[in-house]
């Protein structure tokens, strides 16, 4: 049996302003997406003949690439749907690295970070490799923010766009995010943003000034300096409604949460979904989180990307315990 696990994500900071190739960074959380899997006669997820509701297009893109060998698979999801934390990012990573290894080819990070990011694209038409490159390195990752030499981990190009892509280390801080429990599907949003920035210079320079909040707001990081972070976070809130992706029950729960942190803000598409606050004061955040009517988790940071095992499977008589009754003639009999 192989398993395979792969961390869901917020956006520190540049959601939307990535899709552009501007700087994004991004950190993984303890909320992980585990796919058991075996080979099959045909396709099974947790125990029922797989349906189109069962296989995700992700999933179905992945099978198809390595030839649609069947397979039976048992998924634990802990991170919530359509919320902004890279579910179905987290979804790719595990999917892919347990197909890549039933069919002995490598999973390595930047093998499996780049096929992740095809089925995300194909199934999306659309978005940034920062989703996908989150869940399958873990930790924290920056996108073309200047790195050093050892940081670097790798280089993705799409539709005339690019990302390097570099790890850096993750703040000793808390975040905590609050969820909405509003669904809101990712590509939509990124249209919008794209029909809005194609069509006014007004929002083209939003994303700019995105891009450069954001090369900002890593140095902050490298100099913890979290009291200038969270004006910046707060402000990339800001700039995301304007280019309209916010909504009331956001922008509440953002209120809510600043009296008691550094800075807030919406992560991940928007549109419903989660934000996120920087605080150290993570019990009163979330407290006042809860009581604007959103779900809080104190997320941990720096926690491990893709991981796949195999487990070999016991032989059938392993661990069984010998019938005390049956006497040495019989045993030796047999
Ligand atoms: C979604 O988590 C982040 C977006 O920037 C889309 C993307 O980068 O693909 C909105």
């Amino acid at each position: 049996m192989i398993s395979a696990s792969a961390p869901g994500k917020f956006v520190v900071m540049g959601e939307h302003a990535v899709v552009y190739g501007k700087p994004a960074l991004a950190l993984a959380i303890d909320m992980r997406f585990t796919i058991r899997m075996n080979p099959g006669k045909t396709f099974r997820v947790n125990g029922k003949p797989a349906t189109n509701a069962t296989m995700s297009p992700h999933m179905k893109w992945i099978s198809e690439a390595h030839g649609n060998r069947p397979v039976s698979i048992f998924i634990d999801e802990r991170v919530p749907t359509g919320s902004g934390l890279g579910s179905s990012a987290a979804l790719s990573a595990a999917y892919s690295g347990a197909v890549r290894r039933l069919c002995n080819l490598p999973v390595d990070h930047e093998s499996v970070a780049r096929e992740a990011y095809e089925a995300e694209f194909a199934a999306q038409g659309r978005g940034s490799p920062m989703d996908t490159s989150a869940s399958v390195n873990g930790g924290g990752i920056a996108l073309n923010v200047p790195y050093s030499k050892e940081d670097f981990l790798w280089h993705i190009e799409k539709n005339g766009n690019s990302w390097d892509i570099s790890r850096f280390d993750v703040p000793e801080m808390t975040f905590v995010i609050g969820n909405t429990g509003i669904k809101a599907p990712t590509g939509p949003l990124v249209e919008k943003v794209r029909k809005y920035r194609d069509e006014s210079e007004f929002a083209y320079n939003i994303v700019e000034e995105i891009g450069q909040l954001t090369l900002d707001g890593m140095k902050c990081i490298t100099g913890n300096d979290w009291v200038e972070l969270g004006a910046l976070m707060s402000y990339n809130h800001k700039l995301l409604g304007i280019l309209g992706v916010s909504c009331p029950e956001l922008d509440s729960l953002v209120e809510a949460a600043m009296p008691t942190s550094y800075g807030a803000k919406l992560t991940g598409s928007g549109g419903g979904g989660c934000m996120v606050a920087l605080t150290d004061k993570p019990k009163e955040t979330a407290a006042a989180i809860r009581a604007a009517g959103g779900t809080p988790y104190i997320v941990k940071t720096g926690v491990p990307g893709l991981e796949v095992k195999v487990r070999e499977k016991k032989p059938a008589n392993q661990g069984k315990k010998k019938n005390p009754r049956k006497s040495k003639r019989d045993e030796s009999s047999e």
